[in-house]
C-alpha cells in the first residue's frame, strides 16, 4: 500500500513503458514487453507517446518497483535530501539508463545534469554489501543526524 492505495511493485529492474524498449539487454530475467497490436501502434515508436526528444524522465511512465515507491514515499514525507539524492533513488534500477546509456533521446537538461551521480553511485549499490554485523548503538547517532536533517518532520508513511 501507498498513501492508500494497493500498487504492483516491480522489485528487479525497472524500465520505460509507451515507447520502444532499448535495442541493449538491459532488462536481466524480466520478460520481454509484449504489446498487443493496437499498443504497437501506438507505443512501439522511438519516442511512443512522448513528445518527441528530450521530455525528460520524469514525464516517461516507468515500471513501477521499489525505486519509484521510496522516492515517493520520502517526496510526502517533505525530505530535503537533494535532488541528485532523489534521482539516484528514484532511478538506481534503470539499467538501460546508467549501465547501457540508453534513451539518451529522452533525457532533458535536468536529468543529464543528474545522472553522473547516478552513476557514480552504481558501485554501492548491489552486491557492494558487507557480511560483517553493524555495530548499531555506535552508528546511531550518525544515522539520527542524517533523519534529523533530512527529515525534518521526522514522520514516513509506508
Ligand atoms: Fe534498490
Amino acid at each position: 500500500m501507498i498513501l492508500g492505495r494497493l500498487l504492483l511493485i516491480q522489485t528487479v529492474r525497472v524500465y520505460t513503458k509507451q515507447c520502444t524498449p532499448p535495442t541493449c539487454n538491459s532488462h536481466g530475467t524480466q520478460p520481454p514487453i509484449v504489446l498487443t497490436p493496437t499498443q504497437s501502434h501506438r507505443y512501439n515508436t522511438k519516442y511512443g507517446v512522448y513528445k518527441g526528444p528530450y521530455c525528460g524522465l520524469r514525464n516517461v511512465h516507468m515500471s513501477f518497483g521499489h525505486d519509484e515507491y521510496l522516492f515517493r514515499v520520502l517526496q510526502h514525507a517533505g525530505t530535503t535530501l537533494p535532488p541528485a539524492a532523489l534521482f539516484i533513488i528514484r532511478y538506481h534500477s534503470f539499467y538501460a539508463l546508467h549501465q547501457h546509456d540508453a534513451y539518451d533521446y529522452l533525457l532533458d537538461d535536468y536529468d543529464r545534469e543528474l545522472l553522473p551521480w547516478l552513476k557514480r553511485f552504481q558501485p554501492f549499490d548491489l552486491y557492494s554489501k558487507s557480511d560483517t554485523p553493524m555495530d548499531v548503538e555506535k552508528l546511531k547517532p550518525y544515522y539520527m543526524g542524517l533523519l534529523a536533517k533530512y527529515f525534518p518532520k521526522f514522520e514516513l508513511q509506508w
